[in-house]
Protein backbone atom coordinates (compact mmCIF):
# COMPACT_ATOMS: atom_id res chain seq x y z
CA UNK A 1 0.00 0.00 0.00
CA UNK A 2 2.69 2.49 0.80
CA UNK A 3 4.70 1.32 -1.90
CA UNK A 4 1.49 2.21 -4.50
CA UNK A 5 1.20 5.62 -2.65
CA UNK A 6 4.99 6.12 -3.46
CA UNK A 7 4.99 5.20 -6.80
CA UNK A 8 2.38 7.74 -7.12
CA UNK A 9 4.00 10.15 -5.91
CA UNK A 10 7.32 9.45 -7.77
CA UNK A 11 4.86 10.81 -11.48
CA UNK A 12 3.52 14.21 -9.06
CA UNK A 13 4.69 17.41 -9.90
CA UNK A 14 3.42 18.82 -6.46
CA UNK A 15 5.15 16.01 -4.57
CA UNK A 16 8.14 16.08 -6.20
CA UNK A 17 8.54 20.27 -5.77
CA UNK A 18 7.95 20.16 -1.86
CA UNK A 19 10.35 17.10 -1.78
CA UNK A 20 13.10 18.69 -3.46
CA UNK A 21 13.04 22.08 -1.95
CA UNK A 22 13.54 20.41 1.79
CA UNK A 23 17.12 20.92 2.36
CA UNK A 24 17.95 18.10 4.15
CA UNK A 25 16.49 15.55 1.41
CA UNK A 26 20.13 16.00 -0.83
CA UNK A 27 21.89 14.01 2.28
CA UNK A 28 19.34 11.45 2.25
CA UNK A 29 19.44 11.07 -1.76
CA UNK A 30 23.04 10.49 -1.36
CA UNK A 31 22.95 7.36 -0.43
CA UNK A 32 21.30 6.36 -3.74
CA UNK A 33 22.22 8.64 -5.81
CA UNK A 34 26.47 8.94 -7.14
CA UNK A 35 26.30 12.69 -6.78
CA UNK A 36 24.88 15.47 -9.36
CA UNK A 37 27.99 16.40 -11.38
CA UNK A 38 30.62 14.09 -13.94
CA UNK A 39 33.50 14.86 -11.98
CA UNK A 40 31.40 13.06 -8.57
CA UNK A 41 29.76 10.43 -10.46
CA UNK A 42 33.55 9.54 -12.44
CA UNK A 43 34.94 9.54 -8.32
CA UNK A 44 31.86 7.20 -7.69
CA UNK A 45 32.97 4.73 -10.72
CA UNK A 46 36.79 5.20 -9.87
CA UNK A 47 35.70 3.74 -5.93
CA UNK A 48 33.75 1.00 -7.72
CA UNK A 49 36.38 -0.01 -10.06
CA UNK A 50 39.12 -0.14 -7.40
CA UNK A 51 36.37 -2.62 -4.97
CA UNK A 52 36.27 -5.06 -8.17
CA UNK A 53 32.94 -4.10 -9.41
CA UNK A 54 31.59 -3.01 -13.46
CA UNK A 55 29.26 -0.12 -13.36
CA UNK A 56 26.05 0.88 -15.76
CA UNK A 57 25.89 4.65 -15.38
CA UNK A 58 22.55 6.71 -15.84
CA UNK A 59 22.37 10.10 -16.62
CA UNK A 60 19.02 10.70 -14.37
CA UNK A 61 16.40 12.27 -16.61
CA UNK A 62 12.76 10.94 -16.69
CA UNK A 63 10.26 11.92 -20.11
CA UNK A 64 10.98 15.10 -21.61
CA UNK A 65 8.69 15.85 -24.33
CA UNK A 66 11.00 19.06 -25.10
CA UNK A 67 13.39 18.26 -28.20
CA UNK A 68 16.20 20.66 -26.60
CA UNK A 69 15.79 19.10 -23.08
CA UNK A 70 16.47 15.51 -24.97
CA UNK A 71 19.31 17.07 -27.16
CA UNK A 72 20.77 18.17 -23.44
CA UNK A 73 20.85 14.84 -22.19
CA UNK A 74 22.22 13.28 -25.10
CA UNK A 75 24.94 15.35 -25.23
CA UNK A 76 25.48 14.79 -21.34
CA UNK A 77 25.92 11.31 -21.84
CA UNK A 78 28.61 11.93 -24.27
CA UNK A 79 30.39 14.53 -22.23
CA UNK A 80 30.33 11.53 -19.49
CA UNK A 81 31.39 8.86 -22.01
CA UNK A 82 34.35 11.30 -22.83
CA UNK A 83 34.61 11.79 -18.83
CA UNK A 84 35.79 8.22 -17.80
CA UNK A 85 37.61 7.20 -21.18
CA UNK A 86 41.05 7.75 -19.21
CA UNK A 87 39.73 4.96 -16.51
CA UNK A 88 39.89 2.28 -19.50
CA UNK A 89 37.07 0.45 -18.18
CA UNK A 90 36.29 -1.37 -21.65
CA UNK A 91 32.98 -3.16 -21.19
CA UNK A 92 33.36 -2.98 -17.24
CA UNK A 93 32.12 0.59 -17.81
CA UNK A 94 29.05 0.87 -19.84
CA UNK A 95 25.49 3.51 -19.45
CA UNK A 96 22.03 3.23 -19.22
CA UNK A 97 20.03 5.26 -21.19
CA UNK A 98 15.68 6.15 -20.54
CA UNK A 99 14.79 6.50 -23.57
CA UNK A 100 11.95 8.14 -22.77
CA UNK A 101 14.50 11.18 -21.70
CA UNK A 102 16.25 11.41 -25.29
CA UNK A 103 12.57 12.08 -26.81
CA UNK A 104 10.99 8.45 -27.27
CA UNK A 105 7.31 10.14 -26.01
CA UNK A 106 7.90 12.92 -28.46
CA UNK A 107 9.32 11.63 -31.50
CA UNK A 108 10.29 8.08 -31.70
CA UNK A 109 13.19 8.69 -34.93
CA UNK A 110 14.52 11.46 -32.62
CA UNK A 111 15.25 9.01 -29.87
CA UNK A 112 16.60 6.91 -32.24
CA UNK A 113 18.85 9.07 -33.25
CA UNK A 114 19.70 10.45 -29.95
CA UNK A 115 20.47 6.57 -28.58
CA UNK A 116 22.77 6.30 -32.00
CA UNK A 117 25.13 9.23 -30.83
CA UNK A 118 24.83 7.39 -27.64
CA UNK A 119 26.25 4.37 -28.76
CA UNK A 120 28.70 5.48 -30.58
CA UNK A 121 30.42 7.56 -28.04
CA UNK A 122 30.01 4.22 -25.84
CA UNK A 123 32.11 2.05 -28.16
CA UNK A 124 34.75 5.14 -29.11
CA UNK A 125 35.47 3.83 -25.07
CA UNK A 126 34.89 0.18 -26.05
CA UNK A 127 32.10 0.03 -24.07
CA UNK A 128 28.42 -0.21 -24.57
CA UNK A 129 24.58 0.92 -23.93
CA UNK A 130 21.52 -0.54 -21.94
CA UNK A 131 18.25 0.30 -22.38
CA UNK A 132 16.14 0.64 -18.98
CA UNK A 133 12.59 -0.23 -19.82
CA UNK A 134 9.74 2.04 -18.46
CA UNK A 135 6.09 1.56 -18.29
CA UNK A 136 4.41 -0.91 -20.04
CA UNK A 137 3.27 1.89 -22.91
CA UNK A 138 7.15 2.26 -24.18
CA UNK A 139 7.68 -2.10 -24.52
CA UNK A 140 6.94 -1.90 -28.25
CA UNK A 141 8.82 0.87 -29.03
CA UNK A 142 11.76 0.32 -26.62
CA UNK A 143 12.41 -2.99 -28.35
CA UNK A 144 12.17 -1.32 -31.72
CA UNK A 145 14.70 1.05 -31.37
CA UNK A 146 16.58 -1.68 -29.35
CA UNK A 147 16.70 -3.78 -32.94
CA UNK A 148 17.86 -1.01 -34.96
CA UNK A 149 20.56 0.03 -32.79
CA UNK A 150 21.57 -3.49 -32.97
CA UNK A 151 21.94 -3.39 -36.41
CA UNK A 152 25.36 -1.13 -35.80
CA UNK A 153 25.69 -2.01 -32.66
CA UNK A 154 25.00 -5.68 -31.58
CA UNK A 155 26.09 -5.43 -27.94
CA UNK A 156 23.54 -3.10 -27.24
CA UNK A 157 21.59 -4.11 -24.42
CA UNK A 158 17.68 -4.13 -23.06
CA UNK A 159 16.18 -4.49 -19.13
CA UNK A 160 12.96 -6.75 -19.49
CA UNK A 161 10.54 -6.56 -16.38
CA UNK A 162 9.41 -9.98 -15.16
CA UNK A 163 6.28 -8.46 -14.03
CA UNK A 164 4.83 -8.15 -17.20
CA UNK A 165 2.34 -10.85 -18.41
CA UNK A 166 4.21 -10.34 -22.34
CA UNK A 167 7.63 -10.85 -20.84
CA UNK A 168 8.33 -14.63 -20.72
CA UNK A 169 7.88 -14.14 -24.54
CA UNK A 170 10.36 -11.29 -24.72
CA UNK A 171 12.77 -13.34 -22.93
CA UNK A 172 12.50 -16.47 -25.64
CA UNK A 173 12.88 -13.42 -28.35
CA UNK A 174 15.66 -12.17 -27.26
CA UNK A 175 17.37 -15.22 -25.94
CA UNK A 176 19.87 -15.47 -28.44
CA UNK A 177 23.92 -15.69 -29.68
CA UNK A 178 24.82 -12.31 -28.69
CA UNK A 179 22.08 -10.76 -27.40
CA UNK A 180 22.19 -8.65 -23.36
CA UNK A 181 18.88 -8.63 -21.52
CA UNK A 182 18.83 -7.17 -18.16
CA UNK A 183 16.12 -9.14 -16.22
CA UNK A 184 14.34 -7.01 -13.57
CA UNK A 185 11.88 -7.21 -11.19
CA UNK A 186 9.94 -3.88 -13.07
CA UNK A 187 9.94 -0.80 -10.88
CA UNK A 188 6.68 0.76 -11.89
CA UNK A 189 3.00 1.42 -11.23
CA UNK A 190 1.52 -1.13 -13.48
CA UNK A 191 -2.19 -2.09 -14.16
CA UNK A 192 -3.67 -5.66 -13.58
CA UNK A 193 -4.59 -6.06 -16.68
CA UNK A 194 -0.74 -6.11 -17.90
CA UNK A 195 1.68 -6.99 -14.66
CA UNK A 196 1.04 -9.54 -11.93
CA UNK A 197 0.67 -7.71 -8.82
CA UNK A 198 1.68 -9.96 -6.03
CA UNK A 199 5.01 -10.20 -4.87
CA UNK A 200 5.21 -13.94 -5.04
CA UNK A 201 3.58 -14.04 -8.93
CA UNK A 202 6.50 -11.45 -9.87
CA UNK A 203 8.83 -13.85 -7.97
CA UNK A 204 7.92 -16.74 -9.88
CA UNK A 205 7.39 -15.05 -12.54
CA UNK A 206 11.27 -13.63 -12.55
CA UNK A 207 12.05 -17.36 -12.27
CA UNK A 208 10.56 -18.60 -15.29
CA UNK A 209 12.15 -15.72 -17.59
CA UNK A 210 15.54 -16.42 -15.42
CA UNK A 211 15.42 -19.86 -16.64
CA UNK A 212 14.53 -19.21 -20.42
CA UNK A 213 17.93 -16.55 -20.42
CA UNK A 214 19.73 -18.85 -18.88
CA UNK A 215 18.83 -21.92 -20.91
CA UNK A 216 19.00 -19.55 -24.21
CA UNK A 217 22.81 -18.14 -25.70
CA UNK A 218 22.67 -14.66 -24.85
CA UNK A 219 24.31 -12.46 -22.08
CA UNK A 220 22.17 -12.34 -18.82
CA UNK A 221 22.28 -9.88 -16.31
CA UNK A 222 20.50 -10.82 -13.53
CA UNK A 223 19.40 -7.59 -11.93
CA UNK A 224 18.35 -7.55 -8.70
CA UNK A 225 19.35 -7.97 -4.32
CA UNK A 226 17.00 -10.61 -3.82
CA UNK A 227 18.98 -13.74 -2.74
CA UNK A 228 16.78 -16.39 -3.70
CA UNK A 229 16.80 -14.98 -6.85
CA UNK A 230 20.81 -15.27 -7.36
CA UNK A 231 20.51 -18.82 -5.63
CA UNK A 232 18.66 -20.06 -8.21
CA UNK A 233 20.92 -18.05 -11.24
CA UNK A 234 23.48 -19.93 -9.57
CA UNK A 235 21.97 -23.18 -10.12
CA UNK A 236 20.64 -22.77 -13.31
CA UNK A 237 23.91 -21.75 -14.47
CA UNK A 238 25.41 -25.17 -13.52
CA UNK A 239 22.48 -27.12 -15.01
CA UNK A 240 22.56 -25.23 -18.28
CA UNK A 241 26.56 -24.97 -18.56
CA UNK A 242 27.37 -21.78 -18.01
CA UNK A 243 30.67 -20.34 -17.11
CA UNK A 244 31.47 -17.27 -14.83
CA UNK A 245 32.08 -15.24 -17.58
CA UNK A 246 28.76 -15.59 -19.53
CA UNK A 247 26.09 -14.29 -17.21
CA UNK A 248 26.47 -11.19 -14.56
CA UNK A 249 24.64 -10.33 -11.50
CA UNK A 250 23.45 -6.62 -11.35
CA UNK A 251 22.94 -4.41 -7.93
CA UNK A 252 22.01 -0.90 -7.24
CA UNK A 253 24.25 1.97 -6.00
CA UNK A 254 23.94 1.71 -2.70
CA UNK A 255 21.85 -1.18 -1.94
CA UNK A 256 23.47 -4.24 -0.66
CA UNK A 257 27.01 -3.42 -0.70
CA UNK A 258 28.34 -6.06 1.27
CA UNK A 259 26.62 -8.22 -1.04
CA UNK A 260 28.06 -7.16 -4.30
CA UNK A 261 31.49 -7.04 -3.25
CA UNK A 262 31.16 -10.94 -1.67
CA UNK A 263 29.75 -12.09 -5.09
CA UNK A 264 32.74 -10.20 -7.02
CA UNK A 265 34.92 -11.46 -4.64
CA UNK A 266 33.61 -15.14 -5.44
CA UNK A 267 34.45 -14.61 -9.17
CA UNK A 268 31.65 -13.07 -10.72
CA UNK A 269 31.12 -9.93 -13.08
CA UNK A 270 28.73 -7.53 -11.05
CA UNK A 271 27.92 -4.48 -12.15
CA UNK A 272 26.26 -1.40 -10.09
CA UNK A 273 23.89 0.59 -11.32
CA UNK A 274 25.18 4.28 -11.09
CA UNK A 275 22.68 7.24 -11.00
CA UNK A 276 23.96 10.61 -11.09
CA UNK A 277 22.45 14.38 -11.82
CA UNK A 278 20.25 16.39 -10.31
CA UNK A 279 17.00 15.13 -11.60
CA UNK A 280 17.03 12.12 -9.21
CA UNK A 281 13.28 12.52 -7.85
CA UNK A 282 11.81 9.71 -9.85
CA UNK A 283 14.22 7.76 -9.50
CA UNK A 284 14.78 8.06 -5.12
CA UNK A 285 10.69 7.96 -5.47
CA UNK A 286 11.12 4.02 -6.79
CA UNK A 287 13.89 3.25 -4.59
CA UNK A 288 11.74 4.05 -1.22
CA UNK A 289 8.49 2.22 -3.42
CA UNK A 290 10.52 -1.26 -3.45
CA UNK A 291 11.50 -1.00 0.30
CA UNK A 292 9.59 0.38 3.35
CA UNK A 293 12.32 0.59 5.67
CA UNK A 294 13.77 2.83 3.52
CA UNK A 295 11.20 4.94 4.34
CA UNK A 296 11.95 5.17 7.57
CA UNK A 297 15.72 5.68 6.96
CA UNK A 298 14.20 8.44 5.50
CA UNK A 299 12.65 10.36 7.62
CA UNK A 300 14.89 9.48 10.68
CA UNK A 301 17.98 11.23 8.52
CA UNK A 302 15.49 14.23 8.37
CA UNK A 303 15.28 14.16 11.93
CA UNK A 304 19.10 14.58 11.81
CA UNK A 305 19.73 11.22 13.03
P1 LIG B 1 12.91 -7.32 -4.10
O1 LIG B 1 12.24 -5.99 -4.29
O2 LIG B 1 12.06 -8.52 -3.84
O3 LIG B 1 13.99 -7.16 -2.96
C1 LIG B 1 14.77 -8.23 -2.46
C2 LIG B 1 15.61 -7.72 -1.33
O4 LIG B 1 16.55 -6.77 -1.83
C3 LIG B 1 14.85 -6.94 -0.27
O5 LIG B 1 14.30 -7.79 0.69
C4 LIG B 1 15.91 -6.04 0.27
O6 LIG B 1 16.74 -6.76 1.15
C5 LIG B 1 16.70 -5.68 -0.95
N1 LIG B 1 16.21 -4.46 -1.62
C6 LIG B 1 15.48 -4.39 -2.76
N2 LIG B 1 15.21 -3.11 -3.11
C7 LIG B 1 15.77 -2.37 -2.14
C8 LIG B 1 15.86 -0.97 -1.94
N3 LIG B 1 15.30 -0.07 -2.77
N4 LIG B 1 16.53 -0.54 -0.84
C9 LIG B 1 17.11 -1.40 0.02
N5 LIG B 1 17.07 -2.75 -0.12
C10 LIG B 1 16.42 -3.22 -1.19
N6 LIG B 1 13.28 -1.57 -13.03
C11 LIG B 1 12.62 -1.22 -14.15
O7 LIG B 1 11.38 -1.20 -14.17
N7 LIG B 1 13.33 -0.88 -15.29
C12 LIG B 1 14.68 -0.92 -15.33
O8 LIG B 1 15.28 -0.63 -16.37
C13 LIG B 1 15.38 -1.29 -14.15
N8 LIG B 1 16.75 -1.33 -14.13
C14 LIG B 1 17.39 -1.87 -13.03
C15 LIG B 1 18.77 -2.06 -13.05
C16 LIG B 1 19.39 -2.70 -11.99
C17 LIG B 1 20.87 -2.94 -12.04
C18 LIG B 1 18.63 -3.15 -10.86
C19 LIG B 1 19.26 -3.88 -9.73
C20 LIG B 1 17.28 -2.92 -10.82
C21 LIG B 1 16.64 -2.25 -11.87
N9 LIG B 1 15.27 -2.00 -11.84
C22 LIG B 1 14.63 -1.61 -12.99
C23 LIG B 1 14.52 -2.10 -10.55
C24 LIG B 1 13.85 -3.45 -10.38
O9 LIG B 1 12.76 -3.56 -11.26
C25 LIG B 1 13.35 -3.65 -8.94
O10 LIG B 1 12.39 -2.68 -8.65
C26 LIG B 1 14.43 -3.61 -7.88
O11 LIG B 1 15.61 -4.22 -8.31
C27 LIG B 1 13.96 -4.34 -6.60
O12 LIG B 1 13.73 -5.69 -6.88
P2 LIG B 1 14.67 -6.90 -6.37
O13 LIG B 1 14.87 -7.82 -7.52
O14 LIG B 1 15.90 -6.37 -5.78
O15 LIG B 1 13.79 -7.72 -5.35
Amino acid sequence: MLGQLLLAASRSGVVRRSVSGFPLTKRVVRRFVAGESVQEARAAIERLRDANLAVTVDHLGEETLDAKAAEETAAAYVTLLRAVEPLDLGTRGEVSVKLSAVGQRLDEAMALEHAREICAAAASNGSTVTLDMEDHTTVDSTLSILRKLREDHPSTGVAIQAYLFRSEQDCRDLAAEGSRVRLVKGAYREPASVAHQAKAEVDKAYVRCLRILMEGKGYPMVATHDDRMIAITELLADRFGRTLGDHEFQMLYGIRTDRQEALAGAGHTVRVYVPYGDDWYGYFMRRLAERPANVAFFLRALGGK
